[in-house]
């Protein structure tokens, strides 16, 4: 396939490296060639001409909870009355009350109500997805997510990466150390003889797990020769971004309350900064992610959706990018990097996230002139095409 008379959004460098008047040649499923139209010599294949629209890489979702049951509209209420995520979590609900909707889901439902949103994703440019654990912390169930996970990459024209994330809540009546020993640390071993864990993931916060208890669970990643992310600094500073950078972490994220010292951490360690707009907007959060830190720093920042039923009940990867902007003040050049060359590195996928001879040919083409309108238009879906390695 050639893609002709393009505007490319290359990705593959600083800024966006545009390409005014471009071209792309696809073959076998990879770019062979991308650059602009005047240098593109003759070739046989099908030829698409774009007419000027915008071609990106294809959107990648660094950050999702997409699989899970039930929807939790009712604490959005209780919310807006006033009582708190924590407060929530800590009477019962919030994550435990999706773990109960999880675990009463059977396989065939669990993956139709995750596809219904996995499509929502898809139709707005996304061809990679990030997916978690968590809503299980029994192993039948974390195992039963991670399945549900593998299954969607058969089901639909996406790629997929999973984290292990048994150490997302701790269950009433146990404490969270017996809850490691007895649960989670034997599920991700479970889980990682049976393929299905590409990385782990833990929640280091007050309502969850503390940094010595994040630690054991790193040490077993570590063993099993498996990277590591964190949920860190959401709710309050508890160290867990430097943490994280310390264990040479793929990333870090939420980080409403990291500090310059974890922004530096995290730069020397190579540790990306995942940006979660939706959460921050949902839970009428205050305190902003230290962005500007960040950017001195020289952090790479990702965005995500971070697509769960309570605290970002959302699919909309260029609404994430638009928040990041709106809220946050990152520029929708770094907006389109985070949901393309820095989800990327978030993931540690070294084939996507550029457009570049030799990457995959996941690609969005957008009805766009300027990469920018995709930042700038709210809750609209732009998308032309996508093509998911080298199909359209
Ligand atoms: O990324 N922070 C912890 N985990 C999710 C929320 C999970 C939930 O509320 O169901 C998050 O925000
Ligand atoms: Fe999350």
């Amino acid at each position: 396939m050639i893609l002709t008379h393009a505007t490319l959004a290359t990705m593959d460098g600083p800024g966006y490296g545009l390409i005014p008047d471009g071209g792309v040649v696809i073959e076998g499923g990879r770019i062979v060639w991308a650059g602009a139209m005047r240098d593109l010599s003759a070739r046989t294949g099908e030829v698409r001409n774009l007419d000027g629209r915008l071609v990106t890489p294809g959107l990648i979702d660094c950050h999702t909870h997409v699989v899970h049951a039930g929807n939790r509209a009712g604490e959005f209420a209780q919310r807006l009355n006033g009582e708190s995520y924590a407060d929530i979590a800590r009477a019962g609900g919030g994550i435990m009350s999706t773990v109960a909707a999880t675990r009463a889901a059977s396989a065939t439902e669990l993956l139709a109500e995750t596809l219904a949103r996995v499509d929502a994703m898809l139709a707005q440019g996304v061809t990679a997805i990030e997916v978690k654990s968590g809503y299980g912390l029994d192993s039948e169930t974390e195992l039963a997510m991670l399945r549900c996970a593998r299954t969607i990459a058969e089901e639909r024209q996406v790629r997929v990466r999973t984290s292990f994330l048994g150490a997302h809540a701790v269950p009433p009546g146990m404490t969270a150390d017996a809850y490691l020993d007895a649960i989670c640390l034997p599920g991700l071993r479970a889980a990682h003889a049976e393929g299905l864990v590409d990385a782990v993931d833990g929640f280091c916060e007050g309502i969850a797990f503390n940094i010595s208890q994040i630690e054991r669970v790193f040490d077993v990643a570590r063993t099993l020769g498996l990277p590591v992310k964190l949920h860190a600094e959401q709710l309050s500073a508890r160290g867990g971004a430097t943490l994280a950078a310390r264990h040479g972490a793929l990333s870090a994220d939420h980080l409403e309350y990291a500090t310059e010292a974890d922004a530096r951490a995290m730069a020397s360690a190579g540790t990306v900064a995942v940006i979660l707009p939706g959460a921050f907007y949902t839970l009428r959060e205050t305190q902003m992610p230290p962005i500007a830190a960040f950017r001195a720093a020289g952090v790479a920042m990702a965005v995500a959706t971070d697509c769960n039923p309570g605290s970002s009940p959302m699919t909309s990867l260029p609404l994430a990018m638009n928040m990041a902007c709106t809220l946050f003040r990152m520029t929708p050049e770094e907006a389109l990097a985070g949901v393309t060359r820095h989800a990327a590195r978030a993931l540690g996928l070294a084939d996507c996230g550029v457009i570049r001879a030799g990457m995959r040919a996941d690609l969005a083409i957008w009805d766009a002139s300027h990469p920018a309108e995709l930042s700038y238009r709210i809750g609209a879906t732009p998308l032309f095409a996508r093509i998911f390695g080298g199909h359209a």
